[in-house]
């Protein structure tokens, strides 16, 4: 029998150590390395069966594929994000902080899936048969025909699976809660996790299936644990939402079969999880028309334009460091335009502090919000509003310059749809937005945009001292 050689692995992000140590080198937690035995690394290489390997059949690029490539759930906003569908013998992570509605989220696709005509299985580790069936019972799809089961073995569970016709989407509810018998360690552990993970990936590409595993977040927004699932599947999508609110964005964090940018809207209602298709009249449904310090932006997310408020606030500093706060953006993207429009446009802020939020909870990646962004915060440092019917976007570069950006069309469409009549963005090219009915108000460099809110600002205030004695 072979000695079995305990191995210290960090229950954060995995690294394997020989002794124990209080602090993980590669993730730098403390306290999270914890003692583990696994089987199959316990078995030296010498004694493991040795063999001539077995012989299997290569296939050829051009072949064909009987079915469907692609499982389209039916609900837009997932597919959308998805990349039109689940893949086949592809598998999922789902993460997201708990009570998001990642449960409601696949139950909802669960019996989308399986009122047309597909097997569908839904394994919850963590709730009782009977607490799913009462959430689906209250959603209104108790009657469509998905299979469940409350079980954690994951060997019990491909056993189930091997008996009848493979499923077309197996959802694994949590696979923080999952154990295999061929690692000894508790569940929970990255290295059960790990285990249960690769037996349930190897299930899928094996099968054809589509398989979904939960996964909880920590409070730094990493799936916790299963850091290293994510290396292990073909893609991980993340649900998000703002406690205080109720709707949710699924946004693919990587996708080996479709794209990383493309969002997804949901609602939380009372009757679960309500697709939301037209995203920007729902972010600026609480504008703030007409006070300083506000600008909408003209955003893309993948093929889709959002617009959003940008919201900031300047204000003189009581600090010796004043204070730089951002919920929604680059803090170092932040940094950026205020050192441009220190060094290009005069604007000094080394003396205010500067807070700066996108509304509704969104985060923004796009580099064209930098106008937007600009555009709010000489607004809230010269107290003059802008025009309530202009949008903002463009690129800011270091030399103060204003470079043109990608999409102007659609962010100009969604930008009339929505009743906005004017544009101020970079100096559009050949692919200009002439037959969206906006007016296009290009601005070459950063200065161009400060110098014309100034002077609006300063015409404003004019105006009220003149009607005002
Ligand atoms: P759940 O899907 O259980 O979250 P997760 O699986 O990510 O932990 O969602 C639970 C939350 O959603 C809970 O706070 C109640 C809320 N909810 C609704 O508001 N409406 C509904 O129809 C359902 C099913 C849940
Ligand atoms: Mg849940």
């Amino acid at each position: 029998m072979a000695k079995r050689s305990p191995s210290y692995v960090c229950q954060n992000c995995g690294a394997a150590y020989n002794r124990w140590q209080g602090k993980c080198d590669a993730c730098g937690e403390w306290n999270s390395i914890a003692e583990e035995t696994s089987a199959i690394a316990a078995v030296p290489a010498s004694q493991r069966p040795r063999g001539r390997g077995r012989v299997f059949a290569l296939e050829s690029l051009t072949g064909s594929t009987d079915e469907a490539p692609r499982l389209v759930s039916g609900i837009g906003e997932l597919d959308r994000v998805t990349g039109g569908g689940f893949v086949r013998g592809s598998v999922l992570l789902l993460g997201g902080d708990p009570g998001i509605g990642k449960s409601t989220l696949l139950i909802q696709a669960c019996a989308a899936l399986a009122n047309r005509n597909a097997r569908v299985i839904y394994i919850s580790g963590e709730e009782a048969a009977a607490q799913v069936r009462l959430r689906a019972e209250r959603l209104g799809l108790a009657s469509a025909p998905v299979e469940l089961a409350s079980e954690t073995s994951v060997e019990d569970i491909l056993a189930t699976f091997e008996h009848g016709p493979p499923p077309r989407l197996v959802v694994i509810d949590s696979i923080q809660t999952m154990w295999t018998d061929t690692v000894e360690s508790a569940p929970g552990t990255v290295t059960q996790v790990r285990g249960s993970a690769q037996a349930l990936i190897r299930y899928a590409k094996r099968s054809g299936s589509t398989v979904i595993l939960v996964g909880h977040v920590t409070k730094d927004g990493q799936i916790a644990g299963p850091r290293v699932v994510e290396h292990m599947v073909d893609a991980v999508l993340s649900f998000e939402g703002d406690g205080g609110r109720d709707f949710r964005i699924l946004r693919g964090v990587k996708n080996r079969f479709g794209p990383t940018d493309e969002i997804g809207v949901f609602e939380m209602t009372g009757l679960g999880l309500r697709e939301v298709t037209n995203p920007s009249a729902l972010f600026l449904s609480e504008r703030d028309l007409g006070s300083p310090g506000t600008a909408v932006f003209g955003g893309m997310e993948g093929t889709r334009p959002l617009l959003v408020e940008m919201q900031a606030l300047v204000a003189p500093t009581s600090l010796g460091t004043p204070r730089r706060a951002v919920v929604g953006w680059d803090s170092s993207r932040l940094s950026m335009v205020l050192a441009v429009l220190e060094a290009h446009c005069g604007v000094k802020l080394g003396g205010h502090d500067v807070y700066l939020n996108v509304a509704g909870g969104l985060r923004i990646q796009e580099p064209a919000a930098d106008l937007a962004v600009a555009a709010a915060l000489i607004s809230s440092l010269t107290g003059a509003p802008l025009p309530a019917d202009a949008v903002y976007f463009g690129e800011v570069s270091l030399s103060g310059s204003v470079r043109p950006v990608a999409h102007m069309g659609p962010r100009l469409k969604e930008a009339a749809k929505l009743g906005f009549h004017r544009a101020v963005c970079p100096v559009p090219g050949n692919e200009s937005g002439s037959d969206s009915g906006m007016r296009v108000n290009g601005v070459a460099s950063l200065a161009t945009l400060v110098a014309d809110i100034a002077a609006s600002g300063e015409s404003q205030r004019r105006k009220s001292t003149k009607v005002s004695p």
